[in-house]
């Protein structure tokens, strides 16, 4: 087996980068934007793509009656619910990419603000929510799309309440849940099989609690690759221990002052974990927010305070790490950040004024922006036709698109008479590396191993119309996120190690060779979208099983 050397073609196309700021005129826009499906009935509060290709959506039990029925005419009485009763509706859809179809799925207990994982088998664990939601702990296990699959409920499983946690799945496969509404604890699913099992202590969520409205909700989790939680909540970080309840290390504050958490919602992501280094190099990125007294301001007096424009950038790995900050061209609070196949960042969703919270916010922020973490540049995006508000989200598909829906930042399911109408609407946005500009530059895979293991070789076959250089080749794996409030749980993008790169003779087909994860540290086991970019340009996704 030899290894294929071709050589570097001129890279010649248009690329259309828009600078810094407003787009430039003339320029041909390569990123689009398409509406899926104007309703789906209920609002995609909280999202996660599973491994057969279905996204499962949910909003919250107690928003009143959504405009899609429960399976089979049937109706839930909850005599603790706040909106109604007696509901015949659901509030949790299952929505087919291929296809763009959906199907109601019932759910029983309250939803709202909660969390969530998926187990190594694909199971998605979702915890927490509101009321009798609060301690129940769901499944839903994937299944066909015209089968009957449906959620199965835990309703007193949690051992603590959990409204606005943050999970994260661990290398050994249980899940972390972190937090919630004046919880300074964490748990772990499955619960130890002893009684009165209560969690874990976790001082640093009182420490970083401020009083008037919290602002460290929906804490911000990173799995690190020595096993511990890399945690932000409000303006600190610190590295976890939380299997001997430790801070290993303090990281210094972000500047600025402004909190990042819920209700002042940011975002952060993992940079790419990149095998193909010799030396990991493990970064961070937090953007957006809003001032800390923003909340209450927006909420006594309906003031609307100018969101954070700014995002810090923190190398966990310098020897004395500090924040670098970015100033990104518009202001955000509210915004997604999702991993793009790429390693590119797209932040989307949210506003320029105002926090998360019932009618706190204004002056939607239509365009996204992708910031390309390399060269330290964002790109202003094309504009969406819809505002996404509180309770929007965004995941990212296997074919690269990114799917967006949701938004209500109202107590009910109100359609008229309001600013910001719930939106029950399904978008896609396709980033500029699905224009057909690149086509003769990407890559597409036949066939790939399914089953990945750790440090073992694996195959991949693929078609590149005009193969430029070794060099520009890389495979990645993502992980599928489960996104509510700004926060894309779970989410991680590693980059493997290439063994060699073999033509199939002068066709356009090409075997690559790589090397599985090293550590369930680095990828925890499970579902992955396995991705071959080249020349910055991804195929769509394959599914792959790590164990
Ligand atoms: C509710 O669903 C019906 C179709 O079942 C649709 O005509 C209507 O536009 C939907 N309402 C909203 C607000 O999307
Ligand atoms: C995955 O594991 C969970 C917990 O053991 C189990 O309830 C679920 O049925 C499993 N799912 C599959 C697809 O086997
Ligand atoms: C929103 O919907 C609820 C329940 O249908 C209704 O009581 C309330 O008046 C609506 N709000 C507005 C501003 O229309
Ligand atoms: C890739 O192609 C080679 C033949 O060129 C074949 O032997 C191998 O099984 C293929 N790999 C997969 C994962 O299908």
């Amino acid at each position: 087996m030899k290894t294929l050397i071709v050589p570097t073609l001129i890279l010649c196309l248009s690329i259309a980068i828009l600078s810094e700021g407003q787009p430039l005129p003339f320029q041909m826009q390569l990123d689009r934007w398409e509406m899926l499906l104007p309703s789906i009935g209920i609002s995609a509060m909280h999202m996660q793509l599973l491994h057969n290709g279905m996204v499962i959506m949910f909003d919250r039990t107690d928003f009143g009656i959504s405009n899609i029925s429960l399976p089979g005419g049937m109706c839930r009485f909850d005599p603790s619910d706040t909106a109604i009763k007696f509901d015949c509706s659901a509030h949790s859809v299952l929505y087919d990419v291929v296809s763009n179809t959906y199907r109601a799925l019932k759910v029983q207990t309250d939803t709202w603000c909660s969390s969530g994982s998926v187990l190594p088998n694909g199971t998605l664990v979702q915890t927490g929510g509101y009321n009798d939601g609060e301690r129940a702990a769901r499944m839903f296990t994937p299944c066909g799309f015209s089968e009957t699959c449906d959620w199965i409920e835990f309703p007193q499983y949690l051992a603590q309440r959990r409204w606005y946690a943050t999970n994260q799945i661990l290398p050994d496969g249980r899940i972390i849940v972190v937090g919630g509404r004046r919880q300074f604890n964490f748990e772990i699913f499955p619960r130890p099989d002893y009684h009165r099992y209560k969690g874990a202590r976790f001082e640093f969520l009182r420490e970083t609690s401020d009083a008037s409205n919290e602002n460290n909700l929906y804490p911000f989790l990173h799995l690190l690759p020595d096993g511990n939680l890399f945690v932000f909540a409000n303006t600190r970080s610190i590295v976890f221990d939380y299997k001997t309840n430790r801070i290993v290390k303090e990281f210094p504050e972000i500047p600025g002052g402004d909190p990042r958490n819920y209700p002042s919602s940011g975002s952060s992501v993992l940079f790419p974990l990149d095998e193909t280094n010799n030396i990991l190099e493990l970064e961070i990125m937090v953007c957006g927010g809003a001032p800390k007294e923003a909340f209450q301001r927006a909420y006594r007096n309906r003031g609307f305070e100018r969101a954070t424009s700014t995002c810090g950038r923190l190398k966990l790995t310098d020897p004395n790490p500090s924040w670098e900050m970015e100033t990104m061209p518009l202001p955000r609070v509210m915004g997604d950040m999702l991993l793009l196949p790429t390693g590119n960042v797209i932040i989307v969703n949210g506003a320029e004024a105002g926090t998360a919270g019932w009618e706190n916010a204004r002056d939607p922020v239509t365009r996204p922006v992708i910031y390309h973490p390399f060269d330290h540049r964002f790109s202003v995006m094309s504009m969406s036709s819809r505002p996404r508000m509180y309770h929007s989200s965004a995941v990212l598909l296997p074919d690269g698109r990114v799917l967006i829906g949701g938004s209500n930042p109202h107590v009910y399911y109100n359609f008229t008479n309001v600013e910001y109408p719930t939106e029950l609407s399904l978008e896609a946005y396709s980033p500029p590396y699905l224009s057909f500009t690149y086509d003769t530059t990407r890559p597409k895979i036949l066939t790939s191993d399914k089953v990945l293991s750790y440090t073992r070789m694996f195959n991949v076959n693929i078609s590149i119309p005009q193969f430029l250089t070794i060099d520009l080749l890389s495979v990645r794996i993502v992980a599928p996120s489960f996104t509510t409030h700004s926060l894309a749980m779970n989410q991680r993008l590693v980059i493997l190690k290439l063994l060699s790169v073999t033509r199939d003779g002068l066709t356009n087909t090409y075997r690559i060779n790589a090397l599985g994860p090293s550590t369930a540290e680095i990828a925890p086991p499970g579902y992955y979208m396995m991705f071959v970019v080249h020349a910055g340009i991804p195929s769509s996704g394959a599914w792959v099983q790590i164990e």
